[in-house]
């Protein structure tokens, strides 16, 4: 099998990890960079992964390598095609993912200045939190064009609320499709119109199949779906279905698939939206996000993605200056 191409994973605790982990696993790359400001953290994860390889039988090499804010180890990053930027904080519990915003900023800023002089070409794939605004941030500070920019969480955000369907009517995740816009925060837009659930191969609307009230339980519980696994774990945040979601966007771009996921993009006249970086479908491929893809929405649902816009608006003016 031929592999290629180079991704570099920033930080590397349980999310960046993970994320590394699968896409070493999807065996389609020549090498997974996993970077961290821990001496040695980076180094020991990428030896024992690489240990993995006879048993799992993938030959992604990963390499492991700690990095300082001045600059050092981040040339082994050079060159790569994908960067994923999980850099930061995790909440803790009882934490919103805007009071990481300026410590997260502040790391994000110092990781971005790195990376982008040495993979001036990379398409960048953003995790951390708070996630519209870090996408937004990693875009000014690296200066690429807003279609290299991307970020994570309409993808997980959907899978939790799929997870959710399929669970209360005891189908198949499989068989569910549901979809969220707007931000990966308190304005989520959870998108029951576009939700379906198949049942004997033909889809069925998911508000035929479910009460507006049980709808508006899930809504919520996908809302507060990264809080509610925060709350359980007492010390750091959800990485198993964060780093999948992750890892899928960066082999839609390195397939150059045109799979259209749910992602955080450049909003650029889409819903009657301009100029912000929020959680819409998007078309990947080899430079990032090929298109926008608008869809028919509620009148209620649209109000939602206006309103999500306008609050990511103003946050993302404020991380500007951090
Ligand atoms: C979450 O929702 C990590 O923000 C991420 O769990």
């Amino acid at each position: 099998m031929a592999r290629a191409g180079k991704v570099t994973v920033v930080g590397a605790g349980f999310y960046g990890s993970m994320t590394a982990m699968r896409l070493a696993e999807y065996d389609m790359f020549s090498e997974v960079v996993l970077t961290d400001v821990v001496e040695g953290k980076a180094e020991g994860l990428a030896l024992d992964m690489n240990q993995s390889r006879p048993i799992e039988a993938f030959e992604t090499a990963l390499v492991g390598v700690s990095t300082t804010e001045d600059g050092s180890g981040y040339d082994a990053t050079a060159g790569s095609d994908i960067v994923v930027i999980t850099a930061g904080l995790p909440r803790k519990p009882g934490m919103s993912r805007m009071d990481l915003i300026e410590t997260n900023a502040r790391i994000v800023r110092g990781v971005v200045e790195n990376i982008a002089t040495r993979s001036p070409e990379a398409v960048l794939v953003v995790v951390s939190n708070p996630l519209d605004e870090m996408t937004a941030l990693t875009r000014l500070v690296s200066g690429f064009p807003e279609s290299r920019v991307i970020g994570q969480a309409g993808m997980l955000d959907t899978a939790r609320f799929s997870y959710f369907v399929a669970q209360e009517l005891g189908v198949p995740v499989g068989s569910v499709r549901t979809l969220t816009l707007g931000s990966h925060g308190d304005t989520m837009v959870p998108v029951p119109s576009a939700c379906t659930v198949a049942i004997e191969g033909v889809d069925r609307p998911l508000t035929e199949l479910m009460g507006e009230e049980k709808i508006s339980e899930l809504v919520v519980r996908t809302r507060n779906g990264g809080a509610e696994i925060v709350a359980l774990l007492k010390t750091g945040s959800a990485y198993f279905a964060p780093s999948a979601a992750a890892a899928r966007m960066v082999r839609a771009v390195a397939e150059d698939s045109g799979a259209v996921l749910p992602v955080c993009a450049w909003v650029d006249g889409q819903y009657g939206i301009s100029g912000v970086y929020l959680g819409v479908e998007a078309e990947l491929g080899a430079g990032g996000v090929r298109r926008v893809v608008e869809r028919d929405l509620t009148a209620a649902e649209l109000a939602g993605l206006r309103a999500a816009a306008e609050a990511v608006r103003a946050k993302q003016a404020d991380v500007t200056t951090l």
